[in-house]
């Protein structure tokens, strides 16, 4: 097991959903007994496993499922469906023994509408828990909601309760209240959450939508798109800028500026409080989801003198188009505005984002450049999350409406086909279920099964599955890859590709990722040769010392170290 105040810097994590891991019980959904049956899969301490050091669990606790566990109704339980405490008790004995640390989803932003919290604060306007959620009264005499806020997943952020005559706020589905963070109970009652876990052998929480937590106290109405603040640092993804302009010209609602209702100073206050009962204990991490279209207002997350959050994931770079520049500037403009002491977070996909295979042109090139994503979030500076699946390179299903389970698709079909295309079944096998479960799934198994299966890819060398093994167990031999800095390298470097040094007192390494289907010669540097080839995307190309500059074949990429550690 990695160990350290710091062992998150050094790990390569994975994500697990846990409905659709691994079935051990036949009712087509995932469970912990599951996970615990697969973890020698994940790391069983030989380079025959994924090699992986940590998990992050989507959400296991009870829920009535409006958003697949991302409602949860009792903090401190886990979901029938997924198993009980014991198991849990379990899963965390069997993933340490195996050297893996176990991370949970603190949903804390909304409870469930079945929360017994919220059941109480709705009952009366004077029931002590009314203030634990933000209620208000409808404005006017048609009673209009507070404000013009919207919900992240489409439509109004407020619903009116009929019991109390007022309404309540909800920054995802109605069934999702949000908690009044300003509340000095709730910040309590969550504090005692975090407590429960650590204290039962959780390593660390993954932070669910943090830059929600306290909105406006005035409840402010948020401006038009048009009207929005001008960003230096803006996201390439959300630059469609005149559209979205002409859109909140025409006064569409969805198109605002949420300028009130996120990234609120006060929840800086509230993610130090959490760091300060994590810091209580040994060797505990955090990582945010936090959204937003300014990097730099991203980052601010790590606090001042790293006192708030761990490491804060990048999304820039799961929205990166499929181009070398695109991917090095953002890696670039991440690395020039972190703090110092700030550790990145990268990832290229989770249960929100479209498998990055089928993303990123998963066509007649998809599986080579899955080869090169893998290298490229491997190499990085920064702690790795791999999706799970990505390693097979699992495909996004398309699902008829009548199969859709996700809120977001069923609403929206077929203007947005919502996640459940990145939430399909594990594919063990290319036997029935693919092998996730004996019983009927609960989302059907996504495409091209009889190739995209873990047994098919464990007898083929040459596999994705292979490539991601000898990735994750060579990192753990590379200082350089595991603490080393970061540099771009673009002097003599065509424009279709993407190098770069990651450089350790004892070690200098270079990356070079070819993005083009050509192949693309090099004119490295003299002082980066002689150049020892450590591995390549190209599984047949064998490690040796080149005395010239390489070529690259399409979509390939090397890891090479370079002999001197000067220059
Ligand atoms: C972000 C989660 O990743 C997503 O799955 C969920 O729907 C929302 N937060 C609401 O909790
Ligand atoms: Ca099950």
């Amino acid at each position: 097991m990695l160990t350290g105040a710091d062992w998150w810097r050094k790990a390569v994590f994975y994500q697990v959903y846990p409905r659709s891991f691994y079935d051990s019980n036949g009712d087509g959904i995932g469970d912990l007994a599951g996970i615990i049956e697969k973890l020698d899969y994940l790391n069983d301490g030989t380079p025959g496993s994924l090699g992986i050091d940590a998990i992050w669990f989507s959400p296991f606790f009870k829920s009535p499922e409006y958003d697949f566990g991302y409602d949860v109704a009792d903090y401190c339980e886990i979901d029938p469906r997924f198993g009980t405490l014991e198991d849990f008790d379990r899963l965390v004995a069997e993933a340490h023994r195996r050297g893996i640390r176990v991370i949970l989803d603190l949903v804390v932003n909304h409870t469930s509408h079945e929360h017994p919290w919220f059941k109480e604060s709705r009952s009366s306007r004077d029931n002590p828990k009314r203030d634990w959620y933000i209620w208000r009264d409808g404005v006017g005499p048609r009673r209009r909601p507070p404000n013009n806020w919207r919900n992240n997943f489409f439509g109004p952020a407020w619903t009116w309760d009929e019991t109390t005559e007022q309404y309540y706020l909800h920054s995802f589905l109605p069934q999702q209240p949000d908690l009044n963070w300003f509340n000095p109970e709730v910040r309590r009652a969550i504090d005692q959450v975090i407590r429960f876990w650590l204290d039962r052998g959780a390593d660390g929480f993954r932070l669910d939508v943090a830059h929600l937590y306290c909105k406006d106290e005035q409840l402010r109405s948020n401006p038009p798109f048009f009207r929005r603040d001008k960003v230096e640092q803006r996201m390439p993804f959300t630059d469609r800028t005149w559209m979205m302009n002409l859109f909140s010209l025409f006064s569409l609602p969805e198109f605002q500026v949420k300028k009130y209702n996120q990234h609120h100073p006060e929840t800086h206050r509230v993610l130090k409080e959490f760091r300060k009962t994590l810091d209580e204990y040994p060797e505990k991490t955090s990582v945010g989801e936090i959204l937003g279209e300014d990097p730099q207002v991203i980052a601010s997350y790590y606090g001042s003198g790293n006192d708030e959050l761990h490491m804060n994931f990048y999304f820039d770079l799961a929205h990166c188009r499929w181009k070398a520049g695109a991917f090095r500037r953002c890696v670039e403009r991440w690395e020039r505005l972190l703090p110092a002491e700030a550790w990145p977070a990268y990832t290229l996909s989770n249960h929100d984002i479209v498998r990055a295979i089928s993303r990123l042109g998963g066509g007649k090139h998809g599986d080579e450049r899955a080869r090169l994503l893998a290298m490229l979030l491997l190499t990085l500076r920064g702690t790795p999350f791999i999706y799970y699946g990505e390693e097979i390179g699992m495909k996004e299903a398309r699902l008829p409406r009548r199969l859709l389970q996700d809120p977001v698709g069923k609403k929206w079909y077929p203007f947005h086909r919502g996640r459940d295309g990145c939430r399909t079944p594990m594919q063990w096998s290319g036997g029935p279920g693919a092998g996730f479960t004996t019983g009927e799934p609960w989302l059907p198994v996504g495409p091209e099964v009889e190739k995209r299966n873990v047994a098919a890819q464990e007898k083929d060398p040459a596999s994705l599955l292979n490539f991601y093994k000898k990735m994750t167990w060579l990192r753990k031999e590379l200082p350089a890859l595991l603490t080393g800095s970061y540099r771009s390298v673009t002097h003599g470097v065509p424009g279709d590709c993407y190098l770069f040094l990651r450089q350790s007192e004892e070690q200098k390494l270079l990356v070079a990722l070819n993005f083009s289907s050509r192949r693309r010669e090099l004119a490295l540097p003299p002082q980066f040769l002689p150049a020892r080839l450590l591995i390549s995307t190209d599984q047949s190309r064998p490690a040796k010392t080149l005395h010239q500059s390489p070529a690259l074949g399409p979509h390939e990429g090397c890891l090479l170290q370079i002999a001197g550690v000067e220059g």
